[in-house]
């Protein structure tokens, strides 16, 4: 997998956010000196995903001998083990011989401390605060969107170093990079698309350029022109010849999530006889699940697969006769149901969330559209799948867009 490949295994080759990589070596640095520590408990990096606070703690320990010793939310959740961990660290180890100047050796490092959720977490984040206050390590942090309210200790006791979405320019110039160690033809224009596709996040643009290039797309710059997914849909359902809906298919895989939402959203709301729904939105959830396991294990050659079958769902839906209509922009949806019958409206999307395992403002901006227009038209079966009563269809179906 290319993220994985091409990680930073230094803080030179950390791109972008020169003004956090500096204080953040500054701090350490001063840290292993001995240096009265100041008054922070520690370091708290703070950014959007992709944008390099991981590698660059792993990076900077290994330019500057820190021993990382990371601990995840479940070791924080149950203080004890967490105890027992750092009691393992000899006190004094053979390296003090020839450093005894070095004061801090050992880093502990908490990476994204904003994923740690459960009732039990206040609890955490305490041990987290006492364990920072010992003086033999030094304590980092890192989060992606903490929480002004839950994590206010945290932001207020430790030093927060910020980090910013990289730019497209930036963006653009590691994509070629790793292209050219690659060796894959791809053009400028498609190199600048992934970039600004990606809006700072050198994560996804990376696998963006992993998935164009085992697609097959990379000289494709008509295909990977931001074709709109209505667009995509569109032409796919009337293009006939199979070459062609592969590639299409393969140019949409740079944003999945997208193209199985609207062939969802085409399942549940056209008028196919159940069977064939259900065959469409079965073979939708395998899509899915293929999908989070290629970009999980970077197993490209599965792609294939998924196109595939991305195919077969697509075919099955044009036989049937099915259309995508564009949908409402979510949000204007939200605020007309937030006018009216806020309560009401909450507690289903409770319980939807609860279903779903999703929070319940996924469920309000995610699962909400989809199932009132499909309760609108006529069909209740999905709402029935989540639980709902007829009282909450009946809701559902009073919501204005
Ligand atoms: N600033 C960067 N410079 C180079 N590569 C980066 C950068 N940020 C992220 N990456 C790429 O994305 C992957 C994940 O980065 P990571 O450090 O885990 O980001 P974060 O912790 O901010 O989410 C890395 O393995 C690397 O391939
Ligand atoms: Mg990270």
């Amino acid at each position: 997998m290319w993220v994985e490949k091409y990680r930073p295994s230094t803080v030179e080759e950390v791109v972008g956010n020169e003004e956090a990589k500096k204080e953040f070596i500054e701090w350490i640095q001063r840290s292993k000196r001995g240096e009265k520590r100041p008054k922070e408990m520690g370091i708290f990096l703070v950014g959007p995903p992709g944008t390099g606070k991981t590698s660059l703690v792993h990076a900077a320990a290994e330019q500057y001998n820190f021993h990382v010793l990371e601990l995840n939310a479940s070791d924080i959740r149950t203080g004890r083990r967490l105890e027992e961990a750092l009691n393992k660290i000899p006190k004094s180890r053979p390296l003090d011989v020839y450093m005894d100047e070095l004061k801090f050796e050992i880093v502990v490092f908490v990476d994204e401390v904003d994923g740690v959720h459960g009732s039990s977490d206040r609890g955490g984040l305490k041990t987290l605060l006492n364990i920072a206050k010992r003086r033999d390590m030094l304590m980092v942090l890192s989060a992606n969107f903490p929480d002004p309210q839950k994590h206010r200790d945290l932001l207020r006791g430790f030093k927060v170093i910020r980090f910013w979405p990289l730019t497209t320019r930036q963006l653009a110039m590691l994509l070629k990079r790793i292209a050219q160690e690659e060796e894959i033809p791809i053009g400028d224009e498609v190199i600048g698309e992934i970039a600004s596709r990606s809006i700072g996040d050198a994560r996804q643009a990376i696998n963006l350029l992993q998935i164009t290039a085992a697609g097959g797309g990379a000289e494709d710059v008509d295909l990977l022109d931001t074709l709109p997914i209505t667009e995509t849909i569109n032409r796919v359902l009337t293009e006939l010849d199979e070459r062609k809906i592969r590639r299409l298919i393969s140019a949409s895989l740079s944003t999945p999530q997208n193209l199985y939402r609207a062939l969802a959203e085409m399942a549940a709301t056209s008028n196919l006889d159940e069977e064939t729904r259900c065959k469409v939105l079965d073979a939708l959830s395998r899509i899915d699940i293929f999908m989070g396991r290629i970009m999980k294990t970077g197993d490209w050659k599965m792609l294939r697969e998924v196109t595939y079958m991305i195919v077969g769902a697509v075919s099955t839906l044009r036989d049937a006769g099915a259309s995508y209509v564009d949908r409402i922009p979510t949000y204007i949806f939200f605020r007309a149901i937030r006018a009216r019958r806020r309560e009401k409206v909450r507690e289903i999307a409770l319980n939807i969330g609860r279903r779903l395992q999703h929070s319940s403002r996924k469920a309000i901006f995610e699962v909400f559209p989809f199932l009132s227009f499909s309760v609108k038209t006529g069909q209740v079966w999905m709402a029935e799948a989540l639980g709902l009563n007829e009282d909450d269809v009946k809701i559902l179906k009073e919501i204005e867009l």
